[in-house]
């Protein structure tokens, strides 16, 4: 178990020496702060497990102190030292989230004694907290498939970077792993106890974004009826994915550099600046440079987000992944369709790796979905696929009633059927076909192939 930390708050100097003394000779590791405002202060830099603070104080008095600490940081516990005359208000602070009060003059062995309850309970706490993130499966290693030398290198810079602080890039096509990548990095950081969330920053109206990322205060706009921390405070201690942040709106761009930078914020309606300990990952299917190019996302912020970028590359680029990500997808939906299936057939296989896979590993997984809950058999065959690769049959000569066609039609079919497998992507199908845009062009002036 860790060194208990506790924070003593008196703004009497020979009490707060005194506690110093009596509880690090119990081996407690003790700082101690004059003020209410330094001690939230402190708080803030380095989390600490019990407050003991005086009630009857200058700047912020003890009970404003736990109230504050309550709502900026709830896992830690408050303990209340009061003289006899204040005893109801202490009682009432109890009612008001306080583990318990000491009374003045102070025993040192009763504040020993409480100081280790309070610490037992918060640590209890955080168990329970774990536990029931394991049970929720939030704690699982998230599994990243990938033997190609592309991600073997990119889950090498993952787990090198988790354990660094810094804010991350994932850049990548969509369904490239990126929303994986993030929770990874997250998973080998020392956050990983604490919470990771993630917000689609394109799926929201300004405000409404505004509102998700900062929270708000009571009566900030019609129908808050209550104050709300927003994501950027839920997820302190922990790590927060900004998804799709070139979707982000440039007014919008300003507030996150300001909260990034200054690691601290104010809800929407509000005037007080809450503390901060995040760490942002951000992800984009854009070309976030030229977006910084053209003006449209600010340089400052750019160079904030991206520390360290990790590139997901697309699945064609990667094609060694293919057979693996497959059987990982096919064992996975075997167990949860309840299904005896085993693999693919050599055809099935071939197919897949010719593909050119516009919507990458998260298209695959689909296709293996389908193709799980469609088999006929105890392997997947062509024809269990979606229908756009079982007409590949087309093709095969072999099969008996294969019917004779004009080469030209043969070879529209073909150009067609190339033009769908890539997305429709022409520079793609020209290279997979062999033949420059231009002759690709013409032959589709002359087939009429529809664009
Ligand atoms: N290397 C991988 N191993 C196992 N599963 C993967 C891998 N890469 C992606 N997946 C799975 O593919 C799906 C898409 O991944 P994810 O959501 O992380 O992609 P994304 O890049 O965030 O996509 P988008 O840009 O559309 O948000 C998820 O179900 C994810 O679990
Ligand atoms: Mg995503």
């Amino acid at each position: 178990m860790n060194q208990a930390r506790i924070l003593i708050v008196d703004d009497d100097d020979i009490a707060r020496k005194n506690f110093t003394r009596i509880l690090q000779r119990e081996g407690f590791d003790v700082s101690t702060a004059e003020t209410g405002s330094s001690a939230l202060e402190r708080l803030a830099q380095r989390s600490c497990d019990v407050v003991m603070t005086d009630l009857v104080m200058e700047d912020v008095n003890g009970l404003e102190l736990l109230s504050r600490i309550k709502n900026q940081f709830p896992e830690t516990e408050v303990i209340l030292i009061t003289g006899y005359a204040s005893i109801p208000t202490a009682i009432e602070a109890i009612k008001k989230g306080a583990y318990h009060y000491i009374e003045k003059p102070v025993r040192p062995a009763e504040m020993v004694h409480l100081a280790r309850q309070a610490v037992e309970k918060k640590r209890l706490r955080e168990q329970i907290v774990k536990l029931e993130a394991r049970i929720k499966g939030d704690l699982e290693e998230p599994i990243l498939i990938g033997q190609s030398r592309q991600m073997v290198e990119a889950i090498k810079l993952m787990k090198q970077i988790a354990k660094v602080d810094c804010n991350v890039l994932i850049t990548g096509e969509s369904g490239t792993g990126k929303e994986l990548a993030a929770s990874m990095i997250h998973y080998h950081s020392p956050r990983r106890n604490r919470r990771f969330l993630a917000i689609n920053c394109g799926g929201f109206a300004e405000e409404l974004l505004a509102n998700e990322l900062f929270g708000h205060e009571k009566d900030a706009f019609t129908g808050a009826s209550s104050a709300r921390a927003g994501l950027l405070e839920t997820a302190s201690g922990g790590t927060l994915l900004l998804d799709e942040i070139g979707d982000m709106p440039p007014s919008m761009q300003v507030k996150l550099l300001r909260a990034i930078q200054e690691q601290e914020l104010i809800r929407v309606g509000g005037n007080r600046p809450i503390p901060i300990d995040v760490r942002v990952i951000s992800a984009t299917n854009q070309d976030l440079k030229k977006a910084v190019n053209a003006g449209l996302f600010r340089q400052d912020l750019y160079y904030r987000l991206n520390v360290v970028t990790i590139d997901m590359p697309p699945l064609r680029d990667r094609k060694a992944d293919i057979p693996l990500l497959a059987h990982f997808f096919l064992r996975r939906f075997a167990r949860q369709f309840h299904r005896e299936i085993t693999g693919l057939s050599e055809e099935t296989m071939a197919v897949l790796q010719g593909y050119y896979f516009p919507g990458n590993v998260r298209e695959l997984e689909n296709i293996i979905e389908h193709a799980v809950a469609m088999a006929r058999d105890d392997t997947i065959s062509v024809k269990d696929l979606p229908s756009d690769f079982s007409e590949i049959g087309v093709f095969s000569f072999e099969k008996p009633n294969s019917q004779v066609m004009p080469l030209r039609e043969m070879e529209r079919k073909y150009i067609e059927w190339v033009l769908r497998r890539v997305g429709r992507n022409k520079t793609q199908a020209s290279r997979l076909l062999g033949i420059d845009r231009s002759s690709l062009w013409r032959h589709l002036k002359n087939s009429e192939i529809e664009e």
